[in-house]
């Protein structure tokens, strides 16, 4: 696979720009079928599903709405699963069809804390779009209706997948490896 230097950081490519685009149409298609004469509220995770959402919201043909919602984890010296809300939604989701946005789920932990908080919000269904699932990381099992990758226990960047806030504009999904 081709190493790419980004900024400071070595990069291998694991996903292509090609093939995330084209994984991404399939996605957009299956859920215009799904949700065909309903409308859609897309609740995205920030940060790092933005580019994901961007190109997945373009890939759908229904009318919908984006809203956003921003969770950080407690840090702790291990991932503890207390989860809290940072930034709220704009919008209420009460007897809306909401399908949560997210860029990866790892140790599912933060997406069973959100889940469970919106579901107190009574839309009327409640589904989750992924674009990654790293199976070997859960702790709980959080079932994903709409999944585009499963990948193995690597530490990924790109794609809206960041290290220190950075290399979240790589068109492509990479691995970040040590050294230069
Ligand atoms: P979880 O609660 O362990 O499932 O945490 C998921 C969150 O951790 C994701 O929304 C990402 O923001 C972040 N994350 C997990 N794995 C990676 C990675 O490989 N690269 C960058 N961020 C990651
Ligand atoms: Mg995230």
């Amino acid at each position: 696979m081709r190493t790419s230097r980004e900024g400071g950081f070595r990069v291998e490519t694991l996903i292509p720009e090609e093939r995330i685009q084209a994984r991404i149409r399939e996605m957009g298609a299956q859920i215009t079928r799904d949700y065909a004469g309903r409308d859609l509220a897309l609740v995205a995770v920030l940060k790092g599903s933005y580019v994901f959402l961007a190109d997945l919201a373009r890939a759908i043909d229904l009318p919908l709405t984006v809203d956003f919602m921003g969770i950080s984890s407690y840090v702790g010296t291990r991932s503890s699963g207390v989860v809290r809300v940072t930034s709220d939604l704009n919008r209420p989701v009460e007897g809306q069809d909401v399908l949560v946005v997210e860029d990866i789920i790892d140790t599912g932990l933060t997406m069973k804390y959100l889940l469970e908080n919106l579901a107190t919000r009574r839309p009327a269904s409640l589904k989750l779009a992924a674009f990654l699932e790293k199976p070997s990381r859960a702790q709980v099992k959080i079932p994903i209706d709409y999944r585009g990758f499963e990948v193995e226990d690597h530490f990924l960047v790109g794609y809206g997948l960041d290290v220190d806030g950075k290399l979240r504009n790589l068109p492509y999904l990479g691995v970040l490896r040590g050294g230069l």
